[in-house]
Order: C-alpha cells, then structure tokens, then sequence
C-alpha cells in the first residue's frame, strides 16, 4: 500500500528538492524524446536557484504546489497561472506537473491538477491549456484522460532539435475541481 501523499503549496525551502524532482523527471520522461546531451547536460544546482526566485517571487501570480510522502519526500510537483503565450480563449495554464516515475498512476497527478485548478478558479480563470510534447504519450494520455482537448500545435527548439509540442485545452476546468 503506497504511503500517504500529502499536496501543499510549496515554499522557497522546497527550491532543490523540486529541482531534483525536475531534473530526474526530465531524464526519465524525455530520454529517447529530446536529446540525451540536452538531458544530461541540465543543471540541478542552477534549476534550483531559479526555482528559489520562483518561489520567492512577491507577485504571487504563479502557484506552485508540491506532493511530499510521509517523510516529507518531494516527490511531484505542479505549477500553474496566466496562459503566457498571449492566446484569445485560453487564459489560465498549467505550467509543469512532474512526479517521479515510482510513484505514477496513484492518482497524484490528478491531484495536483486539483490544487491548480483550484487556485486558477479562486484567481479568476475558468478555461486552461498545457504544452505537452507531441511524442510524450504519457502526458498526452493523461490529458486525454482529464478530458483535455486538442486545441493547437507548435514547434520548438529544445537542445538543438525543433519538436512539436501540441496544446490540450479545458473550455471549463470545474468539472477537473475535487467531487
Ligand atoms: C503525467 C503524470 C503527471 C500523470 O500523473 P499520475 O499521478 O501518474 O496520474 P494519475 O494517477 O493521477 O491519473 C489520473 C487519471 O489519468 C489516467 N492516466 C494517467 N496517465 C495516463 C496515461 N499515460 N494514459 C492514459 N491514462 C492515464 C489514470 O488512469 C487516471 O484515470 P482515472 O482517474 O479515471 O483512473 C505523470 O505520469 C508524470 O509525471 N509523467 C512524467 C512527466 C510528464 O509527462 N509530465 C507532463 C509534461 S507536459
């Protein structure tokens, strides 16, 4: 029986333990999909100061939340607020949600979906995409699964490489809010 996985909002002390969860994530969901140099060559120590500034950031309009087991084990993380990229419909996002491989398919991701949804709706937002790569199947059925629909496509360049990355969209993120 899995231990029980607590959701919270993270905190700046949280800054290396999402890094770390970030970085092994990358490795092991992006191995085969980007480029092993890309991969090998990401930097946890730097990730981590840039997740302290985000953490730190006064202007709250990003959230953030972390899963921790019952040691207090980062092992997932969430983060969500504006769409960024300027789109008409879509105003809310899902930024990143990354859980180490060993604890998939508990339900902790959709979980975390919830804390971000919720956070979305206290702030105003009543729609939401994600980016995900067009090659990551798991992403892609976990988003199917949710309900996301297929609402745009786009190339980007990641470690020298142009890949596709396809938007899932919710017109209406309620129905994604805890029964
Ligand atoms: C994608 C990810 C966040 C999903 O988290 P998870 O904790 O494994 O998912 P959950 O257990 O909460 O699953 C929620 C629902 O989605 C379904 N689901 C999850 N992954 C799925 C998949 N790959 N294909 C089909 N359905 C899937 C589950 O069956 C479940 O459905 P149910 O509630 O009807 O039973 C997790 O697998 C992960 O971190 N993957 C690597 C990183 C990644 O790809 N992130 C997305 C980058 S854009």
């Amino acid at each position: 029986m899995p231990s029980p996985i607590h959701i919270r909002p993270a905190e700046p002390p949280d800054a290396q333990a999402i890094a770390d969860v970030q970085t092994a994530s990358w490795r092991t969901t992006y191995a085969g999909l980007m480029p092993d140099e890309f991969l090998v060559s990401i930097d946890v120590n730097r990730r981590a100061e840039v997740w302290h500034t985000w953490l730190t950031d006064s202007s709250r309009r990003y959230c953030f939340f972390v899963a921790e087991d019952a040691d207090g084990q980062v092992v997932g993380f969430a983060s969500g607020g504006p769409e960024r990229d300027g789109h008409p419909v879509y105003k809310g996002e899902l930024s990143a949600i990354y859980i180490l491989e060993a604890y998939h398919g508990q339900g902790i991701g959709r979980r975390l979906v919830q804390a971000v949804v919720e956070w979305l709706i206290e702030h105003h937002y009543h729609n939401m995409l994600i980016w995900v790569l067009g090659t990551n199947k798991i992403g892609i059925g976990f988003y199917e699964a949710l309900g996301g629909q297929r609402v745009g496509s786009k190339n980007t360049e990641i470690g020298g490489e142009t890949l596709e990355e396809i938007a899932y969209g919710w017109l209406d993120i309620t129905p994604l809010l805890p029964p």
